[in-house]
């Protein structure tokens, strides 16, 4: 009983902190986080760049460092990062994943660009906002899978769930794409873990304790692993909420039903809006895989640390980066760029009117309020 109550607690005082950071929403957008000051410049205009990873071009992919690679672990670690517009921010997230020791081999990029086969037959220019590289994803070793047409947020979370189903899968990790992963490498030579360890570690834990567990949250939810039976008992993702408040409804009716949703610590993750010029820098100097808090690694994290504060400081909202690509005009499945972007922040809105609806409130705390499980639709 006790635990129950600790562990309810818990995910509440994660709950409060998520909507107190993050405001509600995760599409594969976030809100500006409450409490920074009034935005004092423009967003910052990137250069715009065909090639971010040259090396990769010229076939020679750096190596990781040696202590990053987990070699004595059978779970398996499948992560889903979805796609929709932005290549280089993708591309970016990836070679982190990939860098911090993620496998290859368990990452898998979902495609919802919603241009159906363009990208596979390379129809697309990289100027193009809905562009991806399967055959970089191929020669990184990562696997793509399409969805079968565009998907909402939420819809693009039920489609994670339904593959777990599919593939017996009773967890998994899902990433935003407009994040880079670093590992933690000012901690002492001896304790050093990568990030990717410190997630096996995590689940392992998690597996082990048979708590009721629904959500591990890697800071904030920029990664986060789930609980394909806790999403599944609560009915899976609203999909009548397209993008914002979908996650204030999901994860609300999860601690309704008592899963526990705690924050664990994996290493540096950062939320940006705009890419390296060298994705190089990821990766340890040639002949020096193994070294750790090297002079690289300072200057990467302040990179990223500056990188995302110029998205929290961007006055044009922290999701500018996804209009910001938009040649490709009359290529297949083009779609007007801005456009694009009206509309899903027409979708937004009525995202939010719909959870008024559903709950007779427009806030994100619910269970602050009281509100129990199955009340949804029952007060006007
Ligand atoms: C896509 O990636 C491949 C493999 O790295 C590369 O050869 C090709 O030039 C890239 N395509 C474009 C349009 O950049
Ligand atoms: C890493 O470098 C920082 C700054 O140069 C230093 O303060 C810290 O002690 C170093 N950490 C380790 C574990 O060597
Ligand atoms: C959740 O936990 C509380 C407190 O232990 C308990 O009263 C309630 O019945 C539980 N609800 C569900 C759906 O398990
Ligand atoms: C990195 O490790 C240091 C030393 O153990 C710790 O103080 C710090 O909180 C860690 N940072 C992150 C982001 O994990
Ligand atoms: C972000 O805004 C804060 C406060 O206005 C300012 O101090 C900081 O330098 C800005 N950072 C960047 C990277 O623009
Ligand atoms: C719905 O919300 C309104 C405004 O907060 C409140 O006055 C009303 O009592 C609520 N209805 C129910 C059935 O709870």
């Amino acid at each position: 009983m006790r635990r129950a109550i600790l562990a309810l607690g818990g995910a509440f005082i994660v709950f409060l902190l998520l909507s107190a950071i993050i405001d509600h929403g995760r599409p594969d957008i976030v809100q500006k986080p409450k409490g920074t000051k009034p935005p004092h410049k423009d967003p910052q205009t990137q250069e715009w760049q065909e090639e971010i990873f040259p090396l990769a071009k010229a076939g020679k992919i750096p190596k990781i460092n040696p202590r990053n690679i987990v070699n004595d672990n059978n779970l398996k670690t499948p992560l889903f990062i979805g796609f929709t517009r932005n290549w280089y921010l993708l591309e970016q997230a990836v070679v982190s994943y990939l860098a911090a020791g993620w496998p290859a081999s368990e990452l898998m990029v979902i495609d919802n660009s919603g241009v159906m086969d363009s990208n596979l037959r390379g129809l697309l220019s990289p100027a193009n906002p809905w562009y991806l590289n399967h055959t970089r994803l191929s020669q990184l070793g990562v696997a793509v899978k399409r969805t079968p047409t565009l998907l909402s947020f939420a819809q693009l979370q039920n489609f994670y769930i339904n593959y777990a189903i599919e593939q017996n899968w009773g967890y998994y990790f899902w990433s935003h794409m407009d994040v880079v992963v670093v590992c933690n490498e000012s901690e002492s030579s001896e304790n050093y873990k990568s990030l990717y360890r410190k997630a096996v570690d995590a689940l392992g834990d998690t597996l082990d304790k048979r708590e009721h567990w629904g959500l591990k949250f890697f800071a904030y939810d920029w990664l986060t692993l789930v609980n394909v039976e806790a999403v599944k008992d609560v009915g899976a993702w609203d999909t009548q909420i397209p993008y914002y408040m979908a996650d204030c409804d999901m994860y609300s009716r999860m601690t309704m039903r008592n899963w526990t949703q705690d924050a664990v610590e994996a290493g540096h993750v950062y939320d940006v809006s705009s890419h390296l010029t060298d994705l190089a820098v990821l990766f340890p100097e040639e002949g020096h895989e193994s070294e750790l808090n090297t002079t690289r690694f300072k200057d990467l994290k302040n990179q990223l640390q500056l990188m995302m504060e110029q998205k929290q400081n961007n006055s044009h909202g922290r999701n500018t980066w996804q209009a910001r690509r938009d040649g490709g005009e009359g290529e297949p499945f083009w779609r007007n760029p801005k456009g694009f972007e009206r509309g899903i922040n027409f979708w937004i809105d009525k995202g939010r009117e719909l959870f008024k609806l559903k709950w007779n409130y427009s806030e994100c705390n619910l269970i602050d309020k009281g509100y129990r499980y199955g009340e949804e639709w029952t007060r006007e």
